[in-house]
């Protein structure tokens, strides 16, 4: 049994597609190959690594409530050259709380198979996946509370060590709670894949974080990023324009 993933972010690094790809991918029984889709001239490796599989999963994130424009072109260019044997599977991720908001964007896919006489064999639909993807940065920082805590309470002070060994723990259990309905359903959808079976669409979100805390999460999150990563500070952001 062979399944290909193809991750459709047009980001090169970092990208939540590949981080949702990966974990399915982790839980995917069989022989697995990832095609990291960058244009067009991708579209030859595609289809030889696609010779010899049963199962084809696209992870693409949402844009504007549907598949991006290079996903359309992507699928329209594949829709007459895959084996009408092929069962597809979508891993859809999107900004918004709210995984439900990927239905549009799966139907797209669903569609897609119905062109190419493939069989559409489900997808999931992930919300909060910027917030996933930020939280994966929890392991690194846990990584380093824990060296230092281990330096600092072995060489200096032991309760400040202990207090950051602390902190570790809970950069870790945080990363692992919020993303624990991620975790599951790349599982489950993995075990649909590794038996080629259906799954039909099914959806979720951040765990234990009810809608009101991601919007807490994240404006504090857009307003750093604004200030530190593009020069844009708070107010700015209400500054009206004259668009006229
Ligand atoms: C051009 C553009 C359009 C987007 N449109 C939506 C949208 O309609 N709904 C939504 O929930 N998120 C939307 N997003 C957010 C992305 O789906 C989200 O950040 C996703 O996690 C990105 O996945 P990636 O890291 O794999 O590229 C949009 C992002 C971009 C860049």
């Amino acid at each position: 049994m062979k399944t290909v993933f193809i991750n459709l972010t047009p980001k090169k690094k970092n990208s939540m597609s590949d981080y949702l790809l990966r974990t399915t991918k982790f839980f995917t029984k069989g022989e697995c190959s990832v095609v990291n889709y960058r244009g067009r001239a991708d579209d030859k490796k595609i289809l030889s690594e696609l010779k010899k599989a049963q199962n084809l999963v696209f992870a693409t994130p949402l844009y504007v409530d549907g598949l991006p424009s290079h996903v359309l072109e992507l699928l329209q260019r594949l829709e007459r050259l895959v084996s009408k044997e092929l069962n597809v599977y979508a891993l859809v991720n999107c900004g918004f709380y709210e995984g439900e908001q990927c239905e549009l964007a799966l139907n797209m896919i669903k569609i897609w198979c119905k062109h190419s006489n493939t069989n559409f064999s489900g997808g999931l639909g992930l919300g909060a996946g910027e917030m996933h993807r930020v939280l994966r940065w929890n392991i690194s920082v846990a990584i380093i509370l824990t060296i230092l805590g281990v330096i600092v309470s072995t060489f200096i002070s032991h309760t400040v060590g202990i207090s950051l060994l602390w902190n570790a723990f809970g950069f870790i259990f945080f990363w692992f709670i919020f993303s624990l309905n991620m975790f599951l359903s790349a599982q489950k959808i993995a075990n649909s894949i590794s038996k080629s079976q259906n799954i039909g669409l099914f959806y979720t979100t951040v765990s234990f974080c009810p809608s009101w805390l991601f919007t807490f999460f994240a404006s504090v999150y857009w307003i750093l990023r604004a200030f530190f990563v593009h020069s844009v500070p708070i107010w700015h952001m209400f500054k009206r324009y004259n668009l006229k």
